[in-house]
């Protein structure tokens, strides 16, 4: 028998409220067409007022939970990436936790900005596969309209809010394919050299105040394009696989320049790259999760399916993974309903 992290069931939320860039053209000095030819994004979601991270991220991992046909009662980690968490502290996650009613949970945060689901995903896996957690809730979920300066078009056209979360468990499994299945590997960098890059100029340590998101677009996109294929070609070759074995690229959403770079060199069509960037824009540690859920709702992402997910955020902090989705039983029953008797219960 091999321990593995299983990816079983996912979910999502995006606040009702959308922004046009027609919206925004009537607000900053830009235009659909400026927006559409350099982001690929054409609207985004923004949280009502009062609408908070943690809403945005419980009702995604109340959806996951359900997906994946567990309660809050079987969660024994929450780990949650925001940037945008609703206060200095507490983590946000212990929000969750309470809302969601998964009592003997222990939550926290991750904040590694765009890269944090990567990121919260690499340390779920650690928790179950050394055995110190049987079900984790993985979230992504960020208000970053927050933290935008509405004044400056070079960024407030890029962001939008939502959530994203994965259930994860752990399972023995046996047979020749067993160590096929759920998380692969995960790959995690950060150069903090290059952290001028992308930061918000405020904080409770500096400023006192929570600050703006403040960006080098160019520099961003520079390093991005080079450090995501590194991370990539850094994966497949942990794997001892090639491009060819992968179904579904799964990528951070920041800019569809950058996606297409990313499946160029994948030599994969963009029919097989999740991209929701249009209607998203990026959502910052929500983007993968996301896009990944919308992916897996409509039908393109199976169980069995191949998933490499990628993302590069502020630090600069970057990182990929590998996943099979879903458990083996769920390739002969199409859903996630029996995938919970595949599991084997942690004793
Ligand atoms: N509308 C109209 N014009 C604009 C806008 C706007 N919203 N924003 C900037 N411009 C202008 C600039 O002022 C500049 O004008 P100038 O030539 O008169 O000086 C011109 O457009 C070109 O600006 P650049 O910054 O050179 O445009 P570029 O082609 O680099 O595109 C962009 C900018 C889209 C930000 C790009 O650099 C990019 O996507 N970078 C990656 C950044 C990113 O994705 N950040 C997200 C967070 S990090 C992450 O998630 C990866």
């Amino acid at each position: 028998m091999m321990r593995r992290t299983l990816l079983i069931g996912s979910g999502s939320y995006l606040p009702e409220r959308i922004v046009t860039n027609e919206e925004l053209a009537a607000r900053v000095n830009t235009s659909d067409d400026w927006i559409r030819q350099r982001t690929g994004i054409g609207q985004r979601h923004i949280a009502a007022d009062g609408e908070l991270t943690s809403d945005l991220a419980t009702k995604a991992a109340d959806r996951a939970l359900q997906h994946a046909g567990l309660t809050a009662e079987d969660v024994d980690v929450i780990v949650m990436a925001t940037t945008t968490p609703d206060a200095t502290f507490p983590a946000t996650a212990t929000k969750v936790q309470a809302n969601i009613g998964a009592t003997h949970a222990f939550a926290f945060d991750v904040q590694a900005v765009c890269a944090g689901f990567v990121y919260a995903l690499a340390v779920a896996d650690n928790f179950l596969k050394l055995g110190q957690a049987r079900t984790a809730l993985v979230i992504g979920a960020e208000t970053f309209s927050r933290i935008l300066d509405w004044e400056d078009r070079s960024t407030c056209v890029l962001f939008g809010d939502g959530a994203g979360a994965v259930v994860l468990r752990a399972a023995d499994l046996g047979g020749p394919d067993a160590q096929s299945w759920g998380v692969l590997s995960t790959h995690l960098h950060t150069d903090g050299t290059a952290r001028d890059a992308l930061y918000v100029d405020g904080g409770p340590s500096s400023t006192g105040t929570v600050g703006h998101v403040r960006m080098n677009g160019k520099e961003v996109y520079r390093h991005a394009v080079s450090k995501l294929a590194a991370v990539i070609d850094e994966t497949l070759a942990a794997n001892g696989l090639t491009a060819s074995a992968v179904d579904w690229l799964v990528p951070h959403q920041a800019n569809r320049r950058i996606i297409e770079s990313m499946a160029n060199r994948l030599e994969m069509p963009m029919s097989k790259v999740i991209c929701s960037i249009e209607r998203h824009a990026n959502t910052s540690a929500a983007s993968v999760p996301l896009a990944f859920d919308e992916a897996v709702r409509d039908g393109r992402i199976k169980p069995g399916d191949v998933v490499l997910v990628e993302a590069i955020g502020g630090g600069l902090a970057w990182g990929a993974g590998l996943i099979r989705y879903g458990a083996p039983v769920m390739i002969k029953s199409g859903t996630v309903e029996t995938a919970r008797e595949e599991v084997v219960p942690i004793t």
